[in-house]
């Protein structure tokens, strides 16, 4: 996949400009304006409320996606000074045992609404979404004795920024990104799926925000698998349906050694009829070093 050329150890990427570009899109078009009636606290209720935002029981999502990022901070092999999370939507979660590790954390998203949600906890607006239960639980599984409120601090001490960015341009955070780059390492949650129409497109959006990664750097990647819509309240957001296998591909395709990579199978009491998702992948992977993307 990755082929060397003669005595030279200069590595080179598929070529796959025929298919790049950023140029007008009709399916790329349709997720964009789907995405215009995106509300935050119908999303939030569906996911990240009871019974999905349940952490009572560790057989639960939630638990599990926070169980995932915390054995992979716990290995200390992901460290460094800037992390980005991309497409972070109005969800604080994904960063919870990320910050004890970066001091400069990026946010973004598309929608100026989700950013906003975002500013709320960020601030400590009236209105925020209440994220307590989980910054506890995290607390809990790190079993570092530190306080919710700790955690909590920590991380808005350490969000510098919340950004516009757009996975299907080359440069997702535009030409002068405000956020230093190349970051040390990338989160990103149920993005990357949920905004692309198709495989390749998917594809593409994984190499874009790969750039934004120096070589070495770590991405955590959590998404949905076999999903093909979700709500979020007068939206219905069309998915690309992945299974693991093609995550897998995915990430080696796009220069990572995939470090880790791990599946959960959605339980019947969690189809709650917002989304038809199947399961979640939690993927670890570390961009290799000299490959130009
Ligand atoms: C399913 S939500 C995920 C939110 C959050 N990360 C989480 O874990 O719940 C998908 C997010 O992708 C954002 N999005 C939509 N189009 C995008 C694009 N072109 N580039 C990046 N993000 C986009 C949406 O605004 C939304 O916040
Ligand atoms: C969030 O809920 C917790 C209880 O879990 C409570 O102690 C805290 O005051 C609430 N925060 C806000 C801002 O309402």
């Amino acid at each position: 996949i990755i082929q060397t050329l003669g005595n030279s150890n200069q590595q080179y990427e598929p070529d796959r400009s025929h298919t790049a570009g950023t140029d007008w899109d009709p399916g790329r078009a349709a997720v964009a304006s789907a995405y215009q009636r995106f509300e935050p606290g119908a999303y939030l209720r569906n996911n990240y409320a009871p019974p999905r935002g349940d952490l009572s029981s560790p057989d639960g999502v939630g638990p599990w996606k926070l169980r995932c990022l915390a054995q992979t901070f716990a290995t200390g092999e992901v460290a460094g000074r800037t992390l980005i999370d991309i497409g972070s939507g109005p969800t604080i979660y994904q960063l919870l045992s990320a910050c004890a590790h970066f001091e400069d954390i990026t946010m973004t998203d598309f929608l100026e609404v989700n950013r906003q949600e975002l500013g709320l906890w960020l601030r400590e607006e009236p209105g925020a979404f209440n994220w307590s239960v989980y910054s506890q639980h995290v607390c809990l599984i790190e079993g570092k004795g530190e306080s919710w409120q700790e955690k909590e601090r920590q991380l808005r001490a350490r969000v510098k920024r919340v950004l516009p960015i757009d996975v299907h341009q080359p440069q997702p955070l535009g030409i002068a990104s405000l956020a230093p780059l190349p970051a040390d390492a990338l989160v990103s949650a149920f993005c990357l799926e949920a905004v692309s129409p198709d495989l390749p497109s998917f594809q593409r959006a994984l190499d874009h925000i790969t750039t934004l990664l120096r070589p070495g750097g770590h991405l955590l990647l959590i998404g949905a698998l076999e999903e093909s819509w979700y709500l979020a309240g007068k939206a219905r957001l069309a998915v690309v349906p992945v299974r693991e296998e093609e995550v897998r591909e995915a990430l080696v395709l796009s220069g990572y050694e995939v470090r880790d990579l791990r599946t959960y199978i959605m339980p019947t009491h969690l189809r709650t009829g917002v989304d038809d998702v199947k399961g979640i992948f939690f993927a670890w992977a570390q961009k290799k070093v000299g490959v130009e993307v």
